[in-house]
């Protein structure tokens, strides 16, 4: 058997300890007799699987026991539309920070059910920057802002000192592809959510982690399952809930806490990405895309002079061992995503991959 290392956007990379735990587990889950899979969601057992992952997120990421901790189905996708059935009900008024294809598609399902207005865009540039944002830009009468913290297809994140000052709107954030991966203030946030596929473990589990004083308030067509009531008042088991994806995001979490933590996953995160960036920055062929000061820490798109070249790399890449390097369409040439499960090696490994490449094509 040979592994590669796969830059994938998403699904992408797990550590190989959590799918060897999986592999020891699968017939058998602990004295029950029978795969995780198996399982009944009431089960003790799979009780004790979600509430564990509950607790060790919630020590990961510093929750303040005033924010509820959920475990849905749907994707990101679907929380584009959970955001404003269940926050938009004061004024029926949100503010969308526009920082890629995500932020808009977010924005054109939040347009269907208020009135929502972008208050800043970099799609000016083909969204290679994060644009900043005043507190005079923001609505007072919006009911939340929504920003995108990474843009896994553009390959900008924001930084700290960029995240919008909302004052008492509550601030709503996309993490789909930076959850675990450095360090943020929850108490920044009215809400979070992230699709499961990149940092956290295998698609189909989507966590949303929400202020309690937003709950409850849902518009009154709300679907029952996109009402983060429901999911709250239920533990997450109101329905038969993604049970298997649940259990690996649980022994994802517990590889992030033998890391030593988030803050040192972050730093892990730092020198990949410092690695890549530092080399495209000297490199005479290859070009990264993204402003400096902006630059995703999980996803680096990078541009050779041709496309035939782009081509050529991508081809003689993946006869090397490193798939899934091909662009965006809308960005072209090639992105590494380098979530957390990446290895400092594979890092290396691209980076002098792509010093022999520009020896030879120069
Ligand atoms: C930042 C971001 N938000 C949302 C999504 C959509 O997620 P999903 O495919 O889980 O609906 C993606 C998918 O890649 C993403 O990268």
């Amino acid at each position: 058997m040979k592994r590669v290392y796969n830059y994938s956007a998403g699904p992408s990379m797990l550590p190989v300890e959590v799918l060897e735990q999986a592999q020891k587990e699968m017939l058998c889950y602990g004295e029950s007799g029978m795969s995780v899979m198996e399982m009944s969601h009431r089960s003790k057992d799979f009780e004790a699987i979600i509430k564990q992952a509950e607790q060790d997120l919630r020590d990961l990421m510093h929750i303040p026991d005033n924010y509820k901790v959920l475990f849905v189905q749907g994707g990101g996708s679907t929380q584009f539309a959970m955001v404003p059935l269940n926050l938009m009900n004061k004024n029926k008024k949100a503010n969308y920070i526009n920082t890629g294809q995500w932020a808009k598609k977010a924005y054109a399902e939040a347009k269907r059910y208020g009135d929502v207005k972008v208050i800043a865009s970099s799609e000016d540039a083909v969204y290679n920057y994060i644009p900043k944002v005043n507190k005079e830009d923001i609505d007072p009468e919006a009911d939340y802002v929504y920003i995108t913290l990474n843009n896994t297809i553009y390959g900008t994140h924001y930084t700290a000192d960029k995240l919008p000052d909302t004052g008492d709107i509550p601030l709503v954030g996309d993490m789909s592809s930076n959850i675990l991966a450095e360090e943020i203030d929850i108490t920044k946030f009215g809400l979070i959510f992230a699709g499961a596929q990149k940092n956290l473990g295998p698609a189909g589990v989507t966590v949303v982690i929400v202020r309690e004083d937003l709950l409850g308030n849902a518009m009154e067509f709300t679907p029952t399952m996109l009402d983060y009531k429901v999911h709250a008042d239920n533990d997450s088991l109101y329905n038969t809930p993604p049970t298997y994806a649940i259990y690996i995001m649980g022994l994802v979490f517990q590889w992030v806490k033998k890391q030593g933590g988030v803050e040192a996953i972050q730093k892990i995160n730092e020198q990949k990405a410092k690695i890549l960036y530092d080399f495209l920055d000297q490199s005479e062929l290859f070009r990264g895309t993204v402003v400096p000061e902006d630059r995703s820490l999980m996803n680096v798109p990078f541009v050779l002079p041709t496309d035939e070249l782009n081509k050529q790399f991508i081809k003689e890449a993946e006869a090397n061992g490193m798939v899934n390097l091909k662009g965006h369409r809308t960005v072209g040439g090639m992105r590494a995503s380098i979530y957390n499960a990446m290895p400092v090696e594979g890092v290396e490994k691209l980076v002098a991959f792509m010093k022999e490449f520009e020896a030879k094509n120069k």
